[in-house]
């Protein structure tokens, strides 16, 4: 089944880079203390990112030709590019609009299937936790494996939070997007048979070192752009945006496969030592407590500007967030001045084609703001000024 790409490309509009990195850097959220597994080590391996990890979670569901995969209709392209890899057949599930997935849907999908479904991806986005105790039934009946992904959660080898990872025969996580390691992707079976051959190779010495560089370069960058979060500078700043007409960005539709983001030739490696090194020493009550008071000081100061809303205004407890995710009006004009002010969003306007209205909706409306725990004050009270800018030109909200 050819899956047509959505694709936002921006390559004209020249935004600069953001001002303040998307994930962690430094050493927060790092002590010298080393906390124990939450299951043994046999039921873990580690790899380059969580793309890699799913390959492996999805290979041993039997995907490959013949053999399809459920997936989000909302999505990073990185969560299908190891299904395509696999020569796999990728069916998109719908999803309602708080991101959970629709059953009936998901049944008929399966039952029209022109292949066997073979594994279901099934994510907590955000890193708020879903109940899928019906998810897994249905697909317990149904012969189907349960991918749990955990990416948007704060799931390690150490740690595993409340109400997370709890069902899927296989789980998979990004420490990166968590703690300030250059790479790494976890898998976790709950049967160690199934991965007891599976030995992802050791990096090169050459890829660790580069990995320290990449961390020492990521924090000197936060140092510099702090001192380029000047409250006082963004009417000024804002103003010349809106007055200055930009080059629009190109949306369009293709066949395309595999996005640029997954390369074959990082399959079966393993995350470099450093970065393990740093995720058996998070200080998780640090980055928890911080990443729940950013996340609830984007709530408060979003709540009512009206143009946008917090996709999720309340965080339920002991939830650990990886963004906050704000719904905008307008976004063609908004999403620009946004990222002309080298605000750090992310947003997946580039997925692959369904007809799932949420999907569509939040495509080019949800932005992805970090409330990791690097954050300092002042960059927080500077974004959340210039959130609060881009309510210029409001007339009606209609979200
Ligand atoms: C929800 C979700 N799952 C899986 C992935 C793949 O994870 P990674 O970036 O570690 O390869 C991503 C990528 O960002 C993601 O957002």
């Amino acid at each position: 089944v050819p899956l047509d790409t959505l694709i936002f490309d921006p390559a004209a509009c020249g935004f600069p880079r953001p001002r303040i990195p998307l994930l962690p850097t430094g050493l927060d959220g790092i002590t010298l203390r080393k906390a124990g597994r939450w299951a043994p080590a046999g039921h873990f391996r580690h790899f380059a990112r969580g793309r890699y990890a799913l390959r492996e979670a999805y290979r041993l569901a039997g995907i490959g030709p013949g053999g399809a995969l459920l997936a989000p209709a909302y999505h990073c392209r990185t969560m299908l590019d190891p299904a395509l890899a696999l020569g796999g057949d990728v069916l998109l599930y719908p999803l309602r609009p708080d991101l959970t997935p629709d059953l009936a849907a998901l049944e008929a999908l399966a039952e029209n299937s022109p292949v066997p479904v073979r594994a279901l991806l099934a994510t907590h986005f955000f890193g708020i936790p879903r109940p899928f105790e019906a998810l897994a039934a249905w697909c317990a009946r149904r012969g189907i494996t349960l991918v749990e992904d955990c990416s948007h959660a704060f799931v390690t080898e150490q740690h595993r939070p409340t109400g997370i990872g709890m069902h899927g025969q296989f789980v998979v996580s990004s420490p990166y997007k968590f703690l300030p390691g250059p790479d790494g992707g976890l898998l976790y079976a709950r049967d160690t048979a199934q991965i007891a051959d599976i030995h992802p190779a050791a990096p090169a010495l050459k890829d660790e070192l580069r990995g320290i560089a990449h961390m020492r370069s990521k924090a000197a960058e936060q140092r510099r752009g702090r001192a380029a979060c000047d409250p006082a500078r963004i009417d000024a700043e804002f103003a010349a945006i809106m007055q200055t007409p930009a080059p629009s960005a190109r949306d369009m539709r293709e066949s395309a496969g595999c996005s640029a983001d997954y390369r074959p030739t990082e399959e079966g490696r393993s995350a470099l030592r450093t970065s393990r090194w740093l995720y058996r020493h998070a200080d998780i009550e640090r980055v928890a407590r911080r990443r729940r008071e950013n996340y609830r000081r984007w709530a408060a100061a979003t709540m009512n500007l009206p143009y946008c809303r917090p996709l999720f205004p309340e965080l339920p407890a002991g939830c650990i967030p990886y963004m906050f995710p704000l719904l905008i009006d307008q976004p063609e004009t908004r999403f620009q001045w946004l990222k002309h002010m080298g605000l750090p969003i992310w947003r997946w306007d580039s997925i692959a084609a369904s007809n799932c209205p949420t999907a569509l909706d939040y495509r080019l409306r949800l932005l992805h703001l970090p409330c990791h725990q690097s954050l300092d004050d002042r960059e927080l009270e500077w974004m959340i000024a210039v959130i609060g800018k881009a309510s210029a030109g409001t007339t009606q909200s209609s979200s």
